[in-house]
């Protein structure tokens, strides 16, 4: 049977009456749209139907076979296409069961004296986020690892090579910079405060802030001595950071770790956890789908 022409034949045939068939001819020329399998012309179906009766049963039945096996198929096939497509079993499971993830926050140290509020400042944040920790060499001078949270893996620089050996193996700053949703670098030492300020990347914390995606939220507080937070480099280095969309949470003024009195102490961990907070959650809330 010749594709579309089958449908047309079923009306064609169930037009003629069999009491048309003795005159034959001229009543099938006019109305016959069918070609079946077996015959290569219109003209040779008209014959086989209408005017030679014995081939007449086979059209029929294959007519009727064909209708019988294309109408179930064709109804399947409209119903597929006017179906909206299910969502796969993982797709329909996030949308109805699974919770929306926790924020992925990097908190990093540097070499600040107010590095011995890391750990502190990393409880703060661990009910609410995942968190990963990362420490330069200096701040791990301040760090008391025993007391960093055991679901925080701290990173160093060893980490940033051990884990390292040939081509092809994973580049631990990038990884972390890919995994985080937000970075904070509390403290902020004046050195690595020059060095992002610099565009320098000498470490791992440095080399991550260097690959950063400054589209996500990046908070600093910096902690020093007054006399380094007074220093005109400060300001040029601020300035820096700002343009490429770091946020800062300012220093308080008190008794520092020095003795000195002045500018230039770390905010309080709870300060910064709840500015960091207040920052994602309102973000969210405005529907930024990039945090
Ligand atoms: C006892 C001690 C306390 C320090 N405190 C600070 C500080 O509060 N802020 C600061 O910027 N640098 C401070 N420094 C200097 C930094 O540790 C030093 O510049 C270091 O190179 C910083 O390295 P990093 O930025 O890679 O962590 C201190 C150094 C010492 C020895």
């Amino acid at each position: 049977m010749r594709g579309p022409r089958a449908s047309n034949s079923c009306q064609a045939l169930a037009s003629h009456p069999p009491s048309n068939r003795s005159n034959q001819s001229e009543t099938c020329d006019t109305h016959f749209d069918f070609i079946c399998c077996g015959c290569h012309s219109e003209e040779q179906a008209i014959k086989n139907i209408w005017c030679e009766g014995g081939a007449c049963t086979d059209v029929w039945l294959s007519v009727k076979v064909v209708v019988i096996l294309l109408v179930p198929l064709l109804t399947q096939r409209i119903e597929a296409l006017i179906t909206p497509e299910p969502v796969s079993g993982e797709e329909e499971t996030m949308s109805v069961d699974a919770e929306p993830r926790k924020p992925r926050i990097l908190l990093a140290a540097s070499g600040s004296v107010a590095a011995i509020k890391f750990a502190n400042l990393c409880h703060c944040f661990t009910e609410w986020a995942e968190v990963r920790a990362v420490a330069t060499n200096a701040s791990l001078h301040f760090i008391d690892k025993t007391s960093i949270p055991k679901d925080v893996v701290l990173y160093t620089d060893e980490d940033e090579w051990s884990s390292w050996k040939k081509l092809g193996d994973t580049v631990l700053h990038i990884e972390l910079r890919r995994w985080a949703d937000i970075m904070v670098i509390a403290p902020l030492s004046a050195n690595t405060l020059g060095k992002i300020a610099g565009g320098l990347c000498d470490n791992l914390l440095t080399s991550i802030v260097r690959a950063w995606d400054y589209s996500k939220p990046f908070f600093v507080a910096p902690a020093m001595n007054t006399f380094m937070w007074n220093n005109p480099f400060t300001e040029r280095h601020l300035i820096s950071i700002d343009e490429l969309g770091i946020s800062l949470i300012p220093p308080v003024t008190k008794r520092l770790a020095c003795g000195d009195y002045g500018n230039g102490a770390m905010a309080e961990p709870s300060t910064i956890y709840s500015t960091v907070r207040l920052f994602y959650e309102s973000k969210s809330q405005q529907g930024n789908g990039d945090i």
